[in-house]
């Protein structure tokens, strides 16, 4: 096997003791207002352009020291090199034996693979049926595009199967056709199906099933309950009104659809919106616009995979995840857009980081001493600041936040975009400043950080740099982590048990069950509470 398990883990290096030696000697007294004043090119020094993504790191618990000592971290851990193997289509999924190809989606189609991955087999033998399917999937975008007798659009998926085309439809709504109306339907909770049909017809309605294995649960319930309302409802041609999106194309013919659009295996849930998962998002912005947001993720790969790690905007964020977590012992992060369209952003993170690094055994499956992926959470701005800003402020935790501004609006309302913006500096600002002469309650402690990345506007090519950015983000700290980023076993045991525990909830069978969980069965059942 040429892929590296043997990579060094963060905890392993030079650098983690040396970064322990700087943190006890003072690093963790480190103050940004001292630091400002000492240094006026901090911003300078501390910011970092990048595809479509401008980022201000300067608000962040870093001197140049520290930031030095981090880089040295990223050497000794080898992440180029294991960055290297991912673009080299190397099983870096070690326990599934995949590769994790998600990059090879935003692929121009003019360049046959990148340079720096075409001469590896797997590329080149997939690489064909990669855009023969974008080609597929976007000319049936099209073709729904132009049909007017389709008003409804609901995707049918879970996870990765649905945060990533409902976050996209929602962020690039600017961009999107007027005469369609895009509905997601994720949770098994028949509520969320019901409100959703209660608006539709059968005959203007297009249902896509995403499912990358087609056998999750709450999909395929959800699946035939849409085919069986389709049909009670008088609906006719099931096959121009379903289509599938999904590895498991047998299954999809199997459940009777005819109209499915491949991926790989290769491509993980969460990474897989650059796939025909991807469909709901081109059919709401043409083919045009889907492939401008692949641009602009490919633009970020290639800053990925080329700028210095001292340039590098994915690694640079990478490393200061590790610096809080492990360090400071940050136990969250909050995301915070200050754009009303990027509503879904925060959750969208949060199963790509969550998923991919919330992990308590190395790649080899060793234990971890140190502590992984943190919570992340978030809403748009300003309506956290009416909501939990104050325990950011003044709260006895300090959460870094990671605020994302939109310079230009894409409305024209006088006043408000501005106000928008004001409030996103105002309350980095304070975080940072903090305030110490109003006395008690009114005092802040200030030096909260946070991180300040903006767009020039919201389009599809910096939607997809900045999707992009946050992938490459998540892999650098589980590289220096050790971890495997791209499985997800965490995910099973409830699987499991739920269907153990359907069957009791039919029969009543309590047997072997923990107390707990046979007391609230049994309240399940007895059709009242106790
Ligand atoms: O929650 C686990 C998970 O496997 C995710 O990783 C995935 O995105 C989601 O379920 C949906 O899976 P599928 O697309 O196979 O239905």
């Amino acid at each position: 096997m040429s892929y590296d398990m043997e990579r060094p883990r963060c905890d392993q290096t030079a650098a983690w003791a040396a970064l322990h030696a700087l943190f006890d000697a003072g690093a963790r007294d480190f103050d940004l207002r001292d630091a400002f004043a000492a240094d006026p090119g901090r911003f300078a020094s501390f910011s970092q352009q990048a595809p479509h993504v401008f980022a201000d790191l300067s608000k962040n618990l870093i001197d140049a020291p520290t930031q030095a000592l981090l880089l040295e971290l990223a050497r000794e851990c080898r992440v180029e090199q294991h960055r290297d193997a991912m673009f080299a289509a190397e099983a870096v999924n070690s326990t599934e034996q995949r590769a994790a190809m998600h990059f090879l989606l935003r692929n121009p189609a003019s360049a046959p693979a990148s340079a720096r991955s075409s001469a590896i087999k797997n590329i080149a033998n997939d690489w064909p049926e990669v855009l023969a399917t974008r080609h597929g999937m976007l000319a049936y975008a099209e073709a729904v595009r132009a049909d007017s007798g389709i008003t409804d659009v609901v995707n049918i998926g879970i996870g990765g199967s649905d945060l990533g085309p409902q976050m996209a439809v929602g962020a690039l709504d600017g961009f999107a056709m007027r005469s369609k109306r895009f509905h997601f339907v994720s949770n098994v909770d028949g509520h969320a199906l019901a409100r959703v049909l209660r608006g539709l017809r059968p005959q203007s309605t297009l249902f896509v099933v995403a499912s990358k294995t087609f056998s999750t649960v709450e999909t395929l319930t959800n699946a035939r309950s849409a085919r069986q309302w389709f049909e009670a409802e008088g609906g006719a041609g099931l096959a121009q009104h379903f289509v599938a999106i999904t590895t498991n194309v047998t299954a999809a013919h199997a459940f009777g659809i005819q109209t499915c659009f491949g991926f790989h295996d290769w491509v993980g849930g969460r990474y897989s919106m650059w796939s025909a998962i991807g469909l709901p998002v081109a059919i709401a912005i043409g083919s045009q616009g889907f492939r401008a947001m692949l641009d602009g993720a490919h633009a970020m790969d290639a800053h990925f995979c080329n700028a210095p790690l001292e340039q590098n905007l994915p690694v640079r964020l990478g490393l200061l995840d590790v610096w809080y977590r492990n360090f400071h012992g940050f136990g969250s992060r909050c995301i915070a857009p200050y754009h009303s369209a990027l509503q879904r952003l925060p959750a969208y993170l949060q199963q790509l980081e969550m998923e991919s690094n919330g992990k308590r055994v190395d790649q080899r499956g060793r234990p971890l001493p140190f502590a992984t992926s943190p919570v992340l959470w978030g809403e748009p701005g300003t309506n956290g600041q009416h909501a939990y800003f104050q325990m950011l402020h003044q709260g006895t935790d300090v959460v870094p936040v990671e605020f994302i501004a939109v310079r230009k609006a894409a409305h024209t309302m006088a006043g408000h975009h501005e106000l928008l913006l004001a409030n996103a500096l105002a309350q980095a600002q304070a975080l940072m400043v903090g305030r110490a002469d109003a006395g008690g309650h009114r005092d802040f402690p200030g030096n909260r950080p946070s991180t300040f990345l903006v767009l020039d506007e919201l389009t599809p090519e910096s939607l997809g740099a900045l999707v992009a950015l946050q992938e490459h983000r998540v892999f650098v700290s589980g590289s220096l982590w050790g971890l495997n980023s791209f499985d997800q076993w965490g995910v099973e045991l409830g699987k499991v048990l739920a269907t153990d525990l359907g069957r009791r909830l039919a029969s009543g069978d309590t047997s072997g069950l923990d107390g707990s969980t046979a007391g609230l069965l049994a309240i399940m059942r007895s059709g009242h509470l106790p």
